[in-house]
């Protein structure tokens, strides 16, 4: 029987077409020339069908999307408690770059702001390792993720190298706050060229439903990490994912996320499906405008509210 569900990704797609808000990214050229018209989603069940609609083939930089999964290797490579010696779980209320740490413990509130991501970033392998050493372990490890090879994107990387006095103040600022122990420029440059992974929304949707999936990969069937590093990982997605509009997030949309300033969002319903939404538009908050009303109508038609 013919699965009803493309024909009813693309009748997601065209109602909110319309929804012309928003901007893209203006800090680098490569972002703020994107072609605003593209739009696309895919779900990932948990069982491995994938059904996508729109310019699905279309590539973008999965940028902060990347925080969630690094997240989960950093917790693999220094184990949990380490991680949590270095980086929080709150929400910051706070735009995603700002220079701040926890009163008392100088930690990153959370990895899914940028401190806190350039923080997980310097765990994964080791402390000492090369830029090489952890490029190569995230592309690896994203792309059994995502089920095939994925790639940096040159362009992407220079563009934002060339303006990274930002970042590069958020790492000293945690070398100065004893949080990373390596180069902060190093862990900088290596935090950037991770963001600077390109994929597209099946990619970003499978990825997602390993997640929901307990780390175990629906189509491949492989183990890409344990259950409680995946749960870990939707735990701090569903209060610190879309930044200051978590809370309204979870209260209208109702599951786990994550933004990236391409204009991607990856969410997760625990159990069930990988969710990804693009189109480079962005809100105030800095998420995907038609992304947003793309989940929120999923969530509606779907009943995906986890509440
Ligand atoms: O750190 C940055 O500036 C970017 N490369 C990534 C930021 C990002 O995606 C923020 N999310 N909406």
């Amino acid at each position: 029987m013919k699965s009803p569900i493309p024909d009813y990704l693309q009748s997601v797609v065209e109602n909110v077409r319309s929804n012309d808000g928003g901007a893209p990214a203006s800090y680098i050229d490569v972002l703020a020339k994107a072609d605003t018209s593209k739009l696309a989603v895919a779900l990932a069940m948990v069982d491995g069908h994938i059904y996508s609609a729109g310019d699905d083939k279309i590539e973008f930089s999965i940028q902060s999307i990347s925080k969630a999964f690094v997240y989960a290797i950093a917790i693999e490579d220094a184990g949990l408690p380490a991680v949590l010696k270095k980086i929080g779980m709150e929400p910051s209320g706070d735009a995603f770059n700002h220079l701040s740490l926890q009163k008392g413990t100088n930690r990153p509130f959370n990895p899914m702001i940028n401190a806190g991501a350039i923080a997980a970033h310097s765990l994964v392998v080791a402390p000492d390792a090369t830029l090489e050493q952890r490029t190569e372990r995230i592309l690896d490890a994203l792309s059994r993720l995502a089920g095939r090879q994925l790639q940096v994107d040159e362009k992407v990387f220079e563009a934002e190298m060339k303006d990274a006095n930002r970042n590069m103040g958020i790492g000293y600022m945690l070398k100065a706050a004893g949080i990373i122990s390596c180069d902060p420029a190093v862990a900088v440059r290596g935090y950037i060229r991770q963001c600077a992974i390109t994929v597209n929304v099946k990619d970003l949707a499978l990825m997602a439903s390993v997640l929901c999936n307990g780390g175990v990969h629906p189509v491949s069937g492989e183990k890409l990490m344990p259950p409680e590093s995946a749960r870990q990982v939707l735990s701090v997605m569903a209060t610190c994912g879309m930044y200051d509009g978590a809370g309204e997030w979870l209260a209208t949309v109702g599951f786990s996320a994550k933004s990236g300033v391409a204009g991607a969002i990856m969410g997760a319903l625990p159990g069930q499906v990988g969710i990804a939404a693009f189109s480079p538009k962005l809100d105030e908050h800095g998420n995907s405008v038609r992304g947003v009303d793309i989940c929120r109508k999923l969530s509606a038609d779907m009943g995906l509210h986890l509440m």
